[in-house]
Order: structure tokens, then sequence, then C-alpha cells
């Protein structure tokens, strides 16, 4: 089953992501962009949760409203850079959990090797929304996605702020069952793995170091 791929091409995304892009912008701005931009993202990734229709109280009246219906959300950021994407996301979903997948390249195979993992029992009951800015190779976000099911999730998203075609491709054809959202798809990917035009790289952009 082929899930979908969703370029979420608000106004308030493209401009923020802009500022984003530009080599000037230091990373305190940048952090702050990438905040609103994870929550403007949330919006569109989240679109489709259940609710429930529950009996309240206004001052005025008795009367139904609907309120999310309990799915379980856990949000895994693929790190480190799937870190700044947290804030934001949290701001508007407070009752997710929260998991980590750290992948590094190997230098001699250029094979993502996993050196961290920390996720909440029972993901086989969950949404799970997987976060990483760059779907660059895919290679990282693929092998995130499979440690996930390995753990038992069935259900799973992928937000990445800027993806590549190669990234997607990769994706879409290890895991054709988890749906991409993404701000942009740019136009390829350099000799160094990086996304061009992009912005560089995230984890460096976002936390000073390079
Ligand atoms: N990771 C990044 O941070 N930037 C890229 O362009 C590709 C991968």
């Amino acid at each position: 089953m082929k899930k979908e791929l969703t370029t979420i091409n608000h106004p308030l995304v493209q401009h923020k992501l802009t500022l984003m892009r530009c080599k000037e912008t230091p990373s305190s701005s940048f952090r702050q962009l990438l905040k609103e931009i994870s929550m403007l993202m949330t919006y569109e990734v989240t679109r489709d949760l259940s609710l429930q229709e529950v009996s309240i109280e206004t001052p005025l009246c008795q009367t139904n409203a609907p309120l999310l219906g309990g799915e379980n959300i856990v949000i895994v950021s693929i790190m480190r850079a799937g870190n700044g994407l947290l804030d934001g996301i949290l701001g508007l979903i407070p009752t997710a959990q929260v998991g980590f997948v750290g992948l590094y390249r190997d230098e001699k195979t250029l094979k993502p090797v996993e050196y961290y993992c920390k996720v909440p029992d029972q993901l086989e009951n969950c949404l799970v929304i997987a976060v990483d800015p760059m779907l660059a190779t895919g290679n990282s976000s693929v092998a995130a996605v499979t440690r996930l099911k390995q753990a038992g999730a069935k259900d799973i998203r992928l937000l990445s702020l800027l993806a590549a075609p190669e990234g997607i491709t990769c994706m879409q054809n290890e895991h054709p069952d988890v749906s991409i959202y993404t701000a942009s798809i740019d136009e390829k990917l350099n000799e160094q793995g990086y996304i061009v035009p992009g912005l560089g790289d995230a984890g460096d952009r976002m936390f000073g170091t390079n």
C-alpha cells in the first residue's frame, strides 16, 4: 500500500523556510523559525486525527463538543537534527510521548549505524511521527523507520522540512506504507549528499557547529 507524499505549501511555511535557507540567518533565528514551521507542519500531519464528542458545560449551557479521540501519539526524533522539531510539535501536542533514534554514518561503508534508541513501549498502538529536518539520501530515515517497525510501530508518518527526490524515492521503495510530509521537494543531492539548494547542514545551522 503506497501512502501519500504531501508538500505543505502554506505561505507562512514557505516564507519561514526561505529565511531558514539564507546563509546569514543566525542559529538563534534558525531554531526559532524551525520551531514555528514545525508547529505549522504539525497542523497538516495531524489533519485526520479522530475526534470524540464529549459533553461539556460552557458558562452558558451544556453542549457536546469534540476532543481528540485518544490516539496515542509518539514523536520520534531522528538525531541529532530531529531534536530541533520537538519543541514546536510538543507545543501543539503536549500529551505526545517522545522517542529518540540516533544514527551516524560509517565512514567506510557509508551506511547508517545506530548509536542510541529509546522509544516508548507498545508502539503498535500508537501513531508514530518520525521527524528529521532533512530527507537527503534517505538512508538514515529509512534505517530509523526500520528500527521503529522492529519496535512494533505500524502507523508511521515522516515529517521532513526539506526532501530531495532521491530521499523520497528511497523511502517510498523501502517503506511504501509511510506517508511523507515536507515543506519543499528540492532539486537534487550534491556529491557530498547535501540537498541543493537546501539550507546546509541542519544540525550545524541549529547548534552553531560546523
Ligand atoms: N543533512 C543536512 O543537514 N543537510 C543536507 O543538505 C543533507 C543532509
